[in-house]
């Protein structure tokens, strides 16, 4: 095989090769969790991060969180066992709501990209997202709002 022939396949196996794993990451699904509202904050079992199969463990990385009482989802994100984040997905730049994509977040409107702890990546956001207070116990997460 010649030279730019081989870079060439080279070149489309590296692109179909990234491809594939973007398709894999975004087939994973969002996950919607249920919590309730306990004197002004949500409350969230951490089994809702557990996904049990063949009678093993795995997590999730981040659920999302919907309530009545806020226009927009709060993206809870597992650090490790005992460190979460609590997002809320309204972008800083101009209030569009926030695509999770695994660790971090993307906005449809404008491009604008955040971190899993609500810091900005990419502009045009300038400010972080807004994080809300997050305490735990074993079962439980409690969200401030
Ligand atoms: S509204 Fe999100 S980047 Fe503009």
């Amino acid at each position: 095989m010649e030279r730019k022939a081989f870079l060439k396949q080279c070149g489309k196996l590296c692109l179909g090769g990234l491809l594939a794993g973007e398709l894999l990451q975004s087939c994973t699904g969002t996950y919607f969790a249920v919590g309730s509202f306990e004197q002004n904050q949500l409350v969230l079992n951490k089994s809702e991060f557990v996904i049990s199969a063949n009678g093993k463990n795995k997590f999730r990385k981040y659920v999302l969180l919907r309530h009545e009482k806020l226009p927009y989802p709060i993206y809870v994100y597992r650090l490790n066992d005992n460190t979460y984040s609590a997002l809320y997905m309204e972008c800083s730049h101009n209030s569009c709501e926030l695509t999770p994509h695994g660790d971090f977040l993307i906005c449809p409107c404008h491009g604008s990209e955040f971190s899993n702890v609500g810091r900005v990546l990419n502009p045009p956001a300038e400010n972080d997202l807004r994080s809300f207070k997050i305490n735990h116990d074993n079962e439980k997460i409690y969200i401030q709002l």
